[in-house]
């Protein structure tokens, strides 16, 4: 395979062809979406809702991020590999910033990282783009900074907001990031910041104007059946399917139908 780079996806911008983004956090998982041919998978720290059940993203801690990551890396033989800072690895200064970019570099093999924000990141990611580490920003609805907000609706409907979102844009193309993630804003708007970056901008909930999209494996799997926005596409049901394997199995075992005369030693 020829392997994806931070140039490759700018090249693909400028040729229109749209990259494919999807997450994993583990070797199994990552071998499949690689095998597939997904441009991009991203180690997010939406593993701490998906992996560990927490409500919220902030739990995560850099250790987790990091064994989560160096499964994947283990399995993308293709795939560019991207790796959320967690919350509370990069805010306090960019000192710390830049420690924990590297951390996640040596330890797991990833190739990038991924931090949420705008202007009130942007030494960070000066500092961390200038020890050669591929930096990809995130703007509209950022769920580290969910307490601030309070939900999780679309975000930036009003000008002030979507005026500040674009120069978050513009400022994070300048810094020099390789691509930026847009969740959840209007179609419009985002649309008009992909038009106005040469950087690829992937959107989750930003409507199909941008360069490429990204989803949550498991729910695009349909197997976290209860969250149900309007922007998720399911292509599989895998929780009424592995339900019913999970069933059947237990009443197999419960029956003796399972394990039959071929299925022992
Ligand atoms: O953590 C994550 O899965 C993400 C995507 C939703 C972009 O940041
Ligand atoms: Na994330």
């Amino acid at each position: 395979y020829k392997r994806v780079t931070v140039k490759s996806l700018t090249e693909m911008k400028s040729r229109g062809e749209k990259i494919s983004m999807l997450t994993a956090y583990d070797y199994t998982m990552a071998q499949i979406v690689d095998g597939a041919g997904i441009d991009v998978i991203l180690v997010g720290d939406s593993a701490s809702n998906v992996m560990a059940g927490h409500e919220t993203t902030l739990p995560i801690t850099l250790d987790q991020m990091i064994y989560h990551a160096s499964s994947v890396v283990r399995a993308a033989n293709r795939a560019l590999v991207v790796v959320d800072l967690p919350f509370g690895s990069y805010q306090s200064d960019p000192k710390e910033a830049l420690r924990s970019a590297i951390r996640i570099m040596k330890e797991s093999g990833g190739h990038s990282i991924k931090l949420e924000g705008g202007k009130e990141v942007k030494e960070s990611i000066k500092r961390i783009l200038n020890a050669g580490i591929p930096v990809m920003g995130h703007l509209g609805l950022t769920p580290q900074s969910i307490y601030k907000f309070g939900t999780y609706t679309v975000r930036a409907k009003e000008e002030e907001e979507a005026q500040k979102l674009k120069e978050d844009a513009l400022m994070l193309q300048k810094a020099g990031c390789f691509a930026l993630v847009l969740e959840k804003v209007p179609a419009k708007l985002a649309q008009e910041v992909a038009e106005s970056l040469t950087i690829p901008v992937i959107g989750i909930g930003a409507g199909a104007g941008v360069d490429g999209q990204v989803l949550v494996t498991h729910d695009m799997l349909g197997m976290t059946h209860e969250f149900n926005p309007r922007f998720l596409r399911r292509y599989l049901d895998m929780h009424t399917e592995m339900t019913s394997a999970f069933e059947k199995y237990s009443a197999d075992v419960k029956s003796q139908d399972f394990p039959n005369e071929d299925e022992q030693y």
